[in-house]
């Protein structure tokens, strides 16, 4: 995929009603989302507790979208096989966690699933820079990770941007994906400034119309301000 094509709209299930899960899967694949963005937390790189294999395991059973599962944990590469084989797509890890990253991208690729590589809001975005040619995905965090619902922190524009010349200066085809605060009134920005994956979760499930939020998200990313 290159950087002109559409953007890709990435529901997060962190904000979707976890008792009704399956349907609420069903509702966005329905809506028109493009993948399903699964937030792991383990009570110990970021302050919150979620979902594990079984649940991606769940997910699989239910639809057909990537499933793009975010791995905010320490030690991923204990459960990489594991979220593999309960069919995850793409396999996203943070540098933070990860002091041989190397190690850890060959891992995923390995267990046969993309690679994608991410980092919190105050890491140097120096810190991607080697492995850049090595991923499918870069993910930029637009808010500290742990919890749906925070505001888009601005800064998070520029370094969108200049992530989007790094992977230009290294030729790489990787996607650029944003996650944390998206919504209608700034996909347009973060699209603008290089970014071909939104994840959005509160601006998605806590919406009464979720067919009619993805066509705004899509909508608004499309809108080019000069
Ligand atoms: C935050 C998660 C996000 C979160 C986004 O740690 O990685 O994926 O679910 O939620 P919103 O779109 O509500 O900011
Ligand atoms: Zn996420």
């Amino acid at each position: 995929m290159s950087s002109s094509s559409a953007v890709l709209i990435a529901p997060s299930i962190l904000s979707a009603d976890f008792g009704r899960l399956a349907e609420e899967v069903s509702r966005v694949e329905a809506a028109g989302a493009d993948m399903i963005h699964v937030d792991v937390m383990d009570g110990h790189f970021v302050p919150n507790l979620t979902a594990g294999p079984p649940i991606v395991e769940a997910l699989r059973k239910v639809t057909r979208l990537p499933l793009d599962v975010h791995l905010m944990m320490t030690n991923p590469e204990v459960f990489l096989t594991a979220f593999a084989q309960a069919g995850a797509n793409y396999l996203t890890v943070h540098v933070e966690a990860c002091p041989h990253l190397h190690r850890t991208v060959q891992a995923i690729k390995e267990c046969g699933v993309l690679a994608g590589v991410t980092l919190n809001p105050a890491t140097p975005l120096s810190a991607l820079e080697e492995i850049l040619p090595e991923v499918d995905l870069v993910l930029i965090m637009s808010v500290n990770p742990g919890f749906g619902g925070q505001h888009f922190l601005p800064a998070s524009l520029d370094r969108i941007r200049r992530m989007r010349q790094m992977l230009l200066h290294v030729q790489s085809r990787a996607l650029l994906e944003v996650d944390g605060g998206i919504k209608v009134d700034n996909a347009s920005a973060v699209v603008q400034a290089g970014a071909q994956v939104l994840v959005a979760g509160s601006a998605i499930f806590h919406s009464q119309d979720y067919t009619a939020t993805i066509h705004a998200l899509r909508a608004a990313a499309q809108t080019i301000h000069v």
